[in-house]
């Protein structure tokens, strides 16, 4: 099912996780259409951007309820704090971001306060809290699949640098955690079960979302009438198809029964990132 057949190193054998603290220098250079002079590619990324800081902080909570958990593996508890790390750092940078789009002129609080409100004030709310776990376990696995696409194909090198670099450094230590979440579900609950109805959930929730943010910033670009981004759209479609593929690819591999994220080894992938910009870039 996967391309990488071997089995990563135990845990006790691999470094420790830890967070990076770049300091991206974001400002009004990043050009309005900054990834391959493409609107749609920049308003699904700048959409996805749009999502991280409020999910990432979701992802702590629900794993950090958790911690009891792990008391007794101080491994584990140590990685997760590496993990949660990590992310308040994703959710700080990307959140920086957010003042370059609004220096560019979008609006995007009531974006936002609809996010959280749906995403956060109702479905976290009324969710059982194992479910939320599931949930934050099904979208690392995604984000390990993009970070690996990041990392591994050339596309990010179209992309305005200082958000290459972001995508990247935030795609490596995505792949450095990427068992975490699962490791602690597996002593909570390792029940299939429930991994897969976190599966379910957090594809029905981060498909709409996404695309809902996507949407929310390509209707106040008044550089670029609809016609125009349909056409965009048809001229990266194979990006946008190889995309898809992977992340298909992904979703059917968590199916497997015995899936465990370290099955697939690309973790040599972020370590040769790391060394080669171990600050990491645009400092
Ligand atoms: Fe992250
Ligand atoms: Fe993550």
């Amino acid at each position: 099912m996967h391309d990488a057949a071997t089995v990563s190193k135990p845990r006790e054998s691999r470094e420790p996780i830890r967070a990076r603290k770049p300091a991206f220098p974001f400002g009004s250079d990043i050009p309005r259409h900054w990834f391959a002079a493409s609107p749609f590619a920049t308003h699904m990324a700048n959409g996805l951007n749009l999502l991280f800081p409020l999910g990432e902080r979701f992802f702590i909570r629900s794993v950090r309820r958790y911690m009891s958990h792990v008391e007794d593996d101080p491994r584990l508890r140590a990685d997760v704090r590496g993990f949660i790390a990590q992310e308040v750092r994703h959710g700080l940078e990307h959140e920086r971001f957010f003042e370059v789009l609004e220096g560019q002129g979008y609006r995007i609080e009531p974006f936002l306060e609809a996010y959280e409100r749906i995403a956060f004030g109702f479905i976290e709310r009324v969710a059982p809290e194992k479910l939320g776990l599931a949930v934050t376990v099904a979208l690392e696995h995604f984000t390990a699949t993009m970070a690996e696409a990041a990392l591994s194909k050339p596309f990010l090198d179209h992309a305005h640098p200082v958000m290459r670099d972001l995508l990247r450094w935030h795609a490596a230590e995505e792949i450095e955690h990427k068992a975490v979440a699962f490791d602690v579900l597996r002593r909570v609950d390792d029940s299939y079960a429930l991994r897969i109805a976190g599966l379910v959930v957090a594809t029905a929730t981060l498909m709409p979302f996404w695309f809902a943010a996507a949407g929310y910033l390509m209707r106040q670009d008044r550089d670029v009438s609809l016609r125009a981004l349909l056409r965009d759209r048809r001229r990266i479609r194979q990006a946008e198809d190889s995309d898809r593929a992977d992340l298909k690819k992904a979703f059917l591999d968590y199916l497997r029964r015995d899936f465990h994220p370290d099955d697939h080894d690309n973790a040599g992938l972020a370590k040769t990132y790391l060394a080669a910009n171990p600050g990491t870039s645009s400092v």
